[in-house]
């Protein structure tokens, strides 16, 4: 596989990502107080195996070695989310200085190895003293999320200049309140069209925080989009598509580009938003950069009897998939990349996710050999270094994960590392996918050379 690397900028950030509550641990340690994936993951049978993230990775503990397994990858960025029941832990008020610290040396020696911080402030894990107040369906909920970003930028915006306010509101909102597999587990198109409001203005909010506590700050937001194809050629199939297409990317992207709401979509879903004056403003105030992540396509039939928005995915045949059935097809990145910088006019954009799971055999010797997992990341690479060929502002590429993880629902059968866990004693062993990575960083390293020489 050939991989136009001199299309990608000289700056190019090369980075892996991680989510806290996927790899922390270490959830009642300094005055970290339970979030709404504590409480779900301690739900019996909302997860796979039961399993929970009370220690996960050990990252909290285990951070010094994690940035080394970074610098062995030669990545010099690294995308990491801030744990709200760290810094604030009753949700609002109180500051916890404990929580704050941890992020504030990660952030020191990160930058010591020559490692750019990217800052996720909302990677899904609600202090639980909020959902017991509402939650996100709740318009306090999206102010006190401003006033906490507010405290993390106030202590990390001298150093952080890379910042998004939300991971995937597309899964706290509808997956967490409409599908109910996810945290809070609700399933309630009321309550989840809420949700994704709130959510938005919290980014809006957010936003303007991290701006006034840290001039110079690039400040974005993280969606997880889908190419959307229907599964057949009739009129329904492709009125499907075209819900699903808003359900999944329109009613996300539009209100951050200053389009406000699809009304295709707000009528689809009957729900009065719980708008009031500026509000639209705020959330479309303008991003520094976009962030995306794309792990696969979606095909669609027309479905009266499910949920909003009405629509049955279907497995194209034919297609690999990965170890979550996902299908894979790099195509679909290279086309949203394309879709962000024509459609919406990105500036510039981040894939700030982008990885496979695939079960792995660890050898008698402790090696993991992955191809699959290799082969995906160079073909989403090659597909995103052809975007930039043709016109996409792409400035950094994030695989998704340095290490095995916490797979929410999926607990930790679903392993996504460059990296592997193993979970009982801990020890992390750089799989052949994290040397292919390493690799395609220092290819592109080698040629900036040249270029520089
Ligand atoms: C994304 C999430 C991330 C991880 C990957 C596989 O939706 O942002 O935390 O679970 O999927």
């Amino acid at each position: 596989m050939t991989i136009d690397l001199a299309a990608l900028p000289h700056d190019f950030l090369w980075g892996t990502a991680t989510s806290a509550y996927q790899i922390e641990g270490a959830v009642a340690e300094d005055g970290r107080a339970p979030s709404i994936w504590d409480t779900f993951s301690h739900t019996p049978g909302r997860i796979a195996g039961d399993d929970h993230g009370d220690v996960a990775c050990d990252h909290y503990h285990r951070w010094r070695e994690d940035i080394g397994l970074m610098r062995r990858l030669g990545t010099n960025a690294y995308r990491f989310s801030v744990a709200w029941p760290r810094i604030v832990p009753g949700g609002d008020g109180q500051v916890n200085a404990k929580g704050l610290a941890f992020y504030d040396q990660l952030t020191d020696a990160l930058l010591e190895a020559g490692i750019t911080p990217s800052v996720t402030l909302y990677h899904w894990d609600l202090p639980q003293a909020l959902q017991d107040r509402g939650g996100w369906p709740e318009r306090a909920t999206a102010e006190h999320f401003a006033a906490y970003t507010a405290v993390v930028a106030e202590k990390l915006g001298d150093r952080v200049t890379h910042w998004a306010t939300l991971n995937e509101p597309l899964c706290s909102a509808w997956i967490g309140h409409l599908e109910g597999t996810m945290a809070p587990g609700w399933t309630d198109l009321t309550a989840a069209v809420r949700a994704s409001y709130h959510l938005l203005l919290g980014h809006g909010l957010a936003m303007a925080a991290i701006r006034s506590a840290a001039p110079g700050a690039q400040v974005g937001i993280v969606n997880n989009l889908s190419t959307i194809h229907a599964a057949s050629d009739r009129e329904a199939d492709r009125d499907a598509a075209r819900r699903m297409d808003g359900h999944t990317n329109r009613w996300w992207l539009d209100p951050v580009h200053g389009r406000g709401f699809p009304a295709d979509m707000r009528e689809l879903y009957g729900v009065d938003l719980p708008e009031r004056p500026g509000d639209l403003e705020l959330i479309g105030a303008g991003l520094d950069w976009t962030g995306l992540n794309y792990y696969f396509p979606q095909t669609v039939a027309d479905d009266p009897a499910a949920p909003a928005p009405y629509v049955r995915t279907v497995q194209r045949e034919g297609v690999p998939r990965t170890g979550m059935d996902w299908e894979i097809d790099a195509s679909g990145i290279e086309d949203l990349l394309l879709r962000l910088t024509e459609e919406y006019g990105a500036r510039s954009i981040y894939v700030t996710e982008n990885g496979s799971s695939f079960p792995d055999v660890v050898r008698p010797d402790g090696t993991v050999d992955d191809p699959e997992r290799a082969e995906y990341l160079a073909a989403h690479i090659a597909a995103c270094a052809s975007a930039a060929r043709r016109g996409a502002p792409l400035a950094g590429y994030f695989a998704w994960s340095l290490l095995d993880n916490f797979e929410w629902a999926y607990g930790y059968d679903k392993r996504f590392g460059l990296v592997h866990v193993d979970y009982r004693t801990q020890v992390r062993t750089i799989k052949g996918s994290g040397r292919r990575y390493a690799g395609i960083i220092g290819e592109h390293e080698r040629m900036r050379g040249r270029r520089a020489a």
